[in-house]
């Protein structure tokens, strides 16, 4: 069983390269219109890049790229874009789900699925089958996904995990119901397009997420601007409250008295 960090309840290990990055991609209708294209060919650029960006992933040893692809917020865009985003993304799983098995990398969706046509559902579920037992990249694509969405159902199913109890529930009893317990919680997000904002990402795991965003838009974000966000990263100092005289003297426990772990 593999224990994660809670990044509240203790000071994560980290390193120069982050273990989990996640992507907000954002851009590609601004892509389209300034090639005087429809909206529809930023997204299918999109999907280039994503091919990319897991191929990047996999060369600089990160172990989980999350990506979001369509928020519980989408479904208020004009009926016959959100209808072309369904027909990219089954298309997409279909050409390649072989791919990325062949590669090691271990797709998960989490979103609202139930709200997707059966034949979706189906394809991701078979998709998610025929990489489980790959370990070397978790590319996990957020698809009707809220992060409003996400806690709220996690503190469902705490709840009903264990009727009795009444009350004194904490973190660790909430964190292994979100939809990514599997994962750490992201080291660095990323959101291009411009956009400083959230948009309803993954709210909780985010709380010590190292932010960038960058004005490039999501069709041109290439190998070069993804080192331009890892560069910043290892720039970063990740102090989790604690001082930056703290990071720079003796060792400190990396573990606090009220540690527990998460089970994932
Ligand atoms: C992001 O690109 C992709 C999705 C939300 C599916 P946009 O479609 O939001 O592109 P802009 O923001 O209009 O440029
Ligand atoms: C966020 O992009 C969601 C995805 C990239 C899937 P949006 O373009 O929908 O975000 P807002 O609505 O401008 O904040
Ligand atoms: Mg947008």
């Amino acid at each position: 069983m593999m224990h994660f960090t809670s990044s509240t309840r203790n000071v994560p290990t980290t390193s120069a390269v982050p273990r989990h990055v996640a992507i907000i991609m954002d851009g590609n209708g601004r892509w389209a219109k300034s090639h005087s294209l429809p909206r529809f060919a930023g997204h299918h650029r999109g999907v280039e890049t994503v091919r990319a960006t897991v191929k990047r992933c996999l060369e600089c040893g990160i172990e989980y790229l999350t990506l979001f692809a369509f928020s519980s917020e989408n479904w208020r865009r004009p009926q016959e874009e959100v209808r072309l985003l369904m027909q990219l993304f089954i298309r997409a799983l279909k050409q390649e789900v072989k791919k990325l098995d062949r590669n090691g990398v271990r797709l998960r969706v989490v979103g609202e699925l139930s709200r997707f046509e059966p034949e979706l559902q189906a394809l991701i579920h078979a998709s998610e089958q025929q990489t489980a037992g790959n370990t070397r990249l978790v590319l996990t694509i957020a698809a009707n996904y809220g992060g409003r969405w996400d806690i709220l159902q996690a503190v469902r199913r705490m709840l009903i995990s264990d009727p009795e109890k009444g009350g004194g529930w904490d973190e660790s009893d909430l964190a292994p119901h979100l939809a990514m317990s599997y994962a750490p919680e992201p080291d660095l997000f990323i959101r291009t397009g411009g956009e400083q904002r959230i948009s309803n990402f993954l709210l909780w795991q985010l709380a010590y997420s190292e932010l960038y965003f960058t004005e490039v838009l999501w069709p041109e974000f290439d190998a070069l601007a993804f080192e331009a966000a890892l560069a910043s990263y290892r720039l970063r100092e990740r102090r989790f409250g604690r001082t930056s005289e703290q990071l720079s003297t003796a060792p400190l426990p990396t573990v606090s008295p009220t540690d527990t772990r998460l089970d994932a």
